[in-house]
Parts: C-alpha cells; sequence; structure tokens
C-alpha cells in the first residue's frame, strides 16, 4: 500500500494557572453567563512565569510525548512548530525547542497562519513523510496567547488561552494515517483579525505601544460568520470528497473558536455533540494548540480506524479540513 503519514502519538502540555470567566468579571465589564452563552467557555490557562513562553510549552509536550512513545530526541528530523506568538521574530521557535529536548539531528521551522497554524503545519510535515525524505516529524501547536491579549479588552480577553500539543508524525502503509487534507485562504480578510505592530510594517515604538498595536484586533461579528459558514463548508467537503457519511466519521476534531460554532459545523455534518472534540469550556481558544490538546485529551477513547475530520478557521481569513483514519 502507498506510504502515507500517520499520526503516531499526542501529547499535550498546559499551565497550571486557571484564569476563570468569575475573575475576568473583576477586571472587565462582563459575566459569566455571557461569556458561557455566546463562547462556551468558562476558564484558561495562563502561562503566568514571564520567562517561559510558547518554546517551553511545546517542549513540555513534546518531552511528554517522546516519554511516552520511548523514542530518543536524536531520532526526530524535522520540529514544526505552528505558533502566532513565537519567543522572538527569530530564531524560530523550533530551533528553540530542539534545543530545550535535545533534538540535536533535527532541523527544522515555525508556520503562521493565525489559527490554521496547526493544520498547515500538519500538512506540511504529511508532505515530507509521503515524498520518503522523513520518518519522523515532531508537529507542535503552541501559543503564549495572553502575551497579545490587551486584558482591558472584554471583546477579546475572554477568549483566548495558553497552551500547547505535539504529535508524532511518522509513514504508514497499512491504510490509517492522513488520508486527504483541503487548505484555504483569503487575506482580504485581514482587516477583521490582526496585529498591527511587531512586524516590518509597524515595528516597535512607543507610539506603537502608546496605542496598543501590539494586542489583537478583533471585530468578532464578521468572523464570527465567516468562521460558522467556512468551517462547516470545508467539513462537508471532507465528507463528499471522501465519501463518508455522518455514521463513519468517529469524531470531528474541530479548532476552539466558539461552542456555536462548533456545534454549527456538527450540524451541517448531521452528527450529534458526542462526536465533537470540545474543551473550549476549560482552555478557550489557545490557536495553535487547540486541535493536538482534543487529540491528547480524547486519546484512550480513539481506536485505530476511526474516520476524523479535522477542521479549522482562523485570521488572514485561513480555513481548512483533513480526513484522517487513526493509527493505532
Ligand atoms: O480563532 C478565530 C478567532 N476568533 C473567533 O473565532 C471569534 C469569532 N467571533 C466570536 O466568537 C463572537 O463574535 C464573539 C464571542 C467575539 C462575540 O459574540 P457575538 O455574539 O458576536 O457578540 P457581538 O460582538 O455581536 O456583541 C453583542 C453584544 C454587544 O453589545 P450591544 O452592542 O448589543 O449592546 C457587545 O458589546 O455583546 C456585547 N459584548 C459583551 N458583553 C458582555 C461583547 N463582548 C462582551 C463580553 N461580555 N465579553
Amino acid at each position: 500500500m502507498k506510504t502515507i503519514a500517520s499520526i503516531t502519538g499526542v501529547a499535550a502540555y498546559v499551565p497550571d494557572y486557571v484564569l476563570t470567566n468569575q475573575e475576568l468579571e473583576q477586571t472587565v465589564d462582563t459575566t459569566n453567563e455571557w461569556i458561557l452563552e455566546r463562547c462556551g467557555i468558562s476558564e484558561r490557562r495562563i502561562l503566568k512565569d514571564p520567562d517561559k513562553a510558547s518554546a517551553f510549552m511545546a517542549a513540555e509536550a513534546a518531552k511528554k510525548l517522546l516519554a511516552k512513545k520511548s523514542i530518543s530526541p536524536l531520532d526526530i528530523e524535522l520540529i514544526i512548530v505552528a505558533t502566532v506568538t513565537p519567543d522572538h521574530a527569530y530564531p524560530a521557535t523550533a530551533n528553540i525547542v530542539s534545543d530545550m529536548i535535545g533534538a540535536t539531528n533535527a532541523w527544522g521551522f515555525d508556520v503562521q497562519a493565525a489559527c490554521s497554524s496547526f493544520l498547515s503545519a500538519l500538512h506540511i510535515a504529511s508532505k515530507f513523510i509521503e515524498s520518503g525524505t522523513h520518518k519522523k516529524i515532531l508537529v507542535i501547536g503552541s501559543d503564549k496567547m495572553s502575551t497579545i491579549i490587551d486584558y482591558t479588552c472584554r471583546k477579546t480577553s475572554i477568549l483566548f488561552g495558553d497552551g500547547a500539543g505535539a504529535v508524532l508524525v511518522e509513514p504508514s502503509t497499512d491504510g490509517t494515517g492522513i488520508i486527504d487534507t483541503r487548505m484555504y485562504a483569503d487575506g482580504s480578510g485581514k482587516k477583521h483579525l490582526y496585529q498591527a505592530a511587531g512586524g516590518s510594517l509597524i515595528p516597535a515604538s512607543i507610539e506603537s505601544v502608546t496605542k496598543k498595536q501590539h494586542f489583537m484586533t478583533m471585530e468578532g461579528q464578521p468572523v464570527f460568520k465567516l468562521a460558522v459558514i467556512k468551517m462547516a463548508d470545508v467539513a462537508v467537503e471532507m465528507m463528499e470528497r471522501n465519501k463518508l457519511s455522518a455514521d463513519d466519521i468517529a469524531y470531528l476534531t474541530p479548532h476552539q473558536a466558539n461552542k456555536r460554532i462548533i456545534e454549527a459545523t456538527a450540524k451541517r455534518m448531521g452528527i450529534s455533540m458526542e462526536k465533537v472534540m470540545l474543551n473550549i469550556q476549560r482552555y478557550g481558544n489557545t490557536t495553535s494548540a487547540t486541535i493536538p490538546l482534543c487529540l491528547a485529551e480524547w486519546e484512550s477513547q480513539l481506536k485505530k480506524g476511526d474516520n476524523l475530520i479535522l477542521t479549522t478557521v482562523g485570521a488572514g481569513f485561513t480555513w481548512g479540513g483533513m480526513y484522517v483514519k487513526w493509527g493505532y
């Protein structure tokens, strides 16, 4: 059988500090009821230590994964880190992670496609495996979103959290693995969700800090509308392309941006919420970490051959879907 890429292990890391809706009620004009009803979030994790960031969380998830699989870090050939909050502009967070975990034989790079970073990175990794050039790749989604959120803004502070998840990607010849992927982008969506400063257009200055341009700017409504349509569209597209009925699907593994977006996707697919991996209530939107965090939490319930649809949507706009036949 043809060689395809398969996820052969998964692990996650979330920081200890729990930021509850009740704590947010003290700092911004919001209520626990509003956040629960409109977003489905109760709490999120925050990495409080100012000396630790995305690379630290990515390395913790990767170390857990390697220990679980009894694999030496020296066997890892490539590390791809999906992140919108890299430790530094450069070097790549992936290179910092390889140093932290002792993966000295691995090359690596970061992938940034907003909330679609993880699925983009996994798609890239699958191509290195399919081409036969690589046999062991770590794909890690890690974001310290708390560093780009304005905690006086009620529109964004309620949504995001910090965390990381890592998957091991290896070749498979038994028909399980990443079967099909479709990724999309529409850059005209930039005006609705962006971080203005810190890049080459608006480098850091006293003015950029005063104007809060290093924080996320989001218009929730247009992002919500796009997300509801595109995430459901791509999920249905994956089902049609691969001739999967609702009964064929074991789980939907969606990016966790808003519970209502996820429910709309499940409805369009014709599947019940029992088949949906949903942990937004405990972690909020961890951007690049949402999908591997779900996989890690559901790992013990997954069986070899289970059909999973992974879906993503985010700034750009970017969106996509992946059909995975679970490998173990
Ligand atoms: O991964 C991709 C990243 N982002 C997303 O996917 C986010 C997508 N968007 C959303 O999830 C939703 O649009 C939000 C959760 C951000 C907002 O929910 P909404 O149902 O679209 O609310 P809205 O923006 O239409 O605001 C409704 C009302 C407004 O009050 P008025 O103008 O009707 O009086 C807001 O000012 O709710 C108000 N509001 C809040 N009230 C209490 C907005 N944020 C809050 C808040 N607490 N935190």
